[in-house]
């Protein structure tokens, strides 16, 4: 079977992305049977430069189509930061609980019907014919307590008001079904289907 390489060393998005891609006729892969593999510095200005960075690096030190991802959280009154910055808002070495915290420093006192946000992923395609990118985005409202304990990074802010409950309030496997990332991975998966990849 072909393989397709995910440039991903976290072991939890590359088990997603291989449960949504079971059906097609490829094996994908992640960084971890390539250990020789440097890291990959997210230096772009935006999520499809960074997801389109590692894609690119990936391809050209294996030669297998590879896919890239970069996710972020944009918020409406702050001009859609963190955005690219997410991971490392409040600061280089930033906890997921220093960068929860720095965003609602920044929204204090902001009534909650100014506080839209969404997480947007974009998820990036490379071989040797082609470069690919789709999106998945998720709308919702950063509220200014924290609740729910399960999820990571800034989910238990992340409110979503069909179904009244933050991202850390839902089970993991009905928050992959509705997320930016669960959804670019379906429009991924229809990309990926549509066309023949040579390598
Ligand atoms: P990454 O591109 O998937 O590594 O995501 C960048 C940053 O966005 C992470 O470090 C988190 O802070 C945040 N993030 C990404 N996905 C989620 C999510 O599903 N829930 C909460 N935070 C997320």
């Amino acid at each position: 079977m072909d393989k397709i390489v995910f440039a991903t060393s976290n072991i939890n998005k590359l088990r997603e992305a291989q449960s949504i891609l079971k059906d097609l006729p490829y094996q994908v892969i992640g960084l971890d049977e390539f250990p020789n593999i440097p890291e990959i510095k997210e230096t772009g200005k935006t999520l499809l430069d960074n997801s389109l960075i590692k894609a690119r690096t990936v391809y050209n030190l294996i030669g297998l189509p590879s896919i890239g991802d970069d996710t972020g959280l944009e918020v409406e009154y702050l001009n859609g930061a963190p955005g690219v910055k997410s991971a490392r808002y409040a600061g280089g070495n930033a906890a997921y609980k220093d960068n929860l915290n720095k965003l609602l420093k920044d929204l204090d006192g902001v009534p909650l019907g100014k506080r839209k946000a969404q997480f947007r992923t974009v998820i990036s395609f490379v071989n040797a014919l082609t470069e690919q990118w789709v999106e998945g985005i998720v709308e919702g409202i950063i509220i200014d307590k924290p609740r729910g304990s399960g999820g990571f990074g800034y989910d238990p802010i992340f409110y979503l008001p069909e179904l009244k409950k933050t991202f850390a309030e839902i089970p993991m496997d009905e928050k992959n079904k509705i997320s930016h990332r669960g959804l670019a991975l379906e429009k991924f998966r229809i990309l990926l289907g549509k066309f023949y990849l040579t390598k």
